[in-house]
């Protein structure tokens, strides 16, 4: 049985003073949920922050990329093995938002994936299509090129106890979640890749839905067979969102 989780990606936003209250009400309204894993994905500087005031908490912690490498001349880049300095346990690799402006291509969302693995942090893998590719029908093809590309590097067995977030390009951040069907068509079709391969990867893998959740909507999405939980933007700015979110959770 997959325990649900519930990560929370605060993207670029907070700062030392706003998020000391926010890591405080998190603290206070969730320290009591024993039903659901909870994280938030902290931009790097505030790794630190996040370690210092969620140790000891039900809350665990990550950061938002990491770089493909393990260490040497890449300026600007931060390792795994950074991320592991400062307790991380997650890592959101592909977002979209970083696909899109950073050019990142699939084989390098692999690679990081793989690295991610390596050195004991949870990968939380983001897919999805463009409005243009679901009004086009294509979305299960675009969506198993994204997972084909670790697949094809690593073997589905990577993908063990990692996490799959699916995150239409067109529900992020646009107010227009997909529908709870919609959502678990194309985890049913994530898993069943997988599936295909590794039967106990699969099994074991967990699957966010990700894209305009709230807590009205949450309460479907979660309900479905093969949603796992979900990645949260907007709504995990706001500690009492947030925590309706995770006890929608059932
Ligand atoms: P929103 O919840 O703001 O739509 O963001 C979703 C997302 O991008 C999570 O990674």
């Amino acid at each position: 049985m997959r325990r649900k989780l519930v990560v929370a990606n605060w993207k670029m936003h907070g700062n030392l003073v706003l998020n000391e209250q926010l890591f405080a009400a998190y603290i206070q309204k969730l320290s009591l949920l024993s039903h659901v894993d909870i994280a938030v994905c902290v931009p790097y500087p505030y790794l630190a922050q996040a370690q210092a005031l969620l140790k000891n908490t039900n809350i665990a912690w990550g950061a938002q990329n990491l770089s493909k490498d393990a260490i040497g001349a890449f300026t600007g880049e931060v390792s795994a093995m950074m991320l592991k300095d400062f307790g991380a346990s997650y890592v959101i690799i592909g977002h979209s938002e970083r696909a899109t402006a950073y050019c990142e291509s699939d084989e390098n969302i692999a690679v990081k994936f793989k690295q991610a693995k390596s050195y004991g942090l949870t990968p939380i893998l983001c897919v999805g299509e463009t409005l243009i590719e679901r009004e086009a029908g294509v979305m299960q093809m675009v969506v198993g090129k994204q997972l084909d590309a670790v697949i094809n590097a690593y073997g589905a067995s990577i993908f063990a106890d990692a996490v799959v977030s699916y995150e239409p390009i067109w529900a992020i951040g646009t107010g227009l979640a997909a529908s709870g069907e919609q959502a678990q068509t194309m985890h049913e079709f994530i898993r069943s890749r997988i599936a295909a391969l590794d039967k106990s990867a699969a099994a074991s893998l967990k699957i966010l839905y990700g894209g305009s959740v709230n807590p009205q909507n949450a309460v479907q999405l979660f309900a479905m067979q093969d949603i796992d939980g979900g990645l949260i933007g907007k709504c995990s700015l706001n500690a009492q969102e947030f925590e309706k979110i995770c006890r929608a959770v059932a």
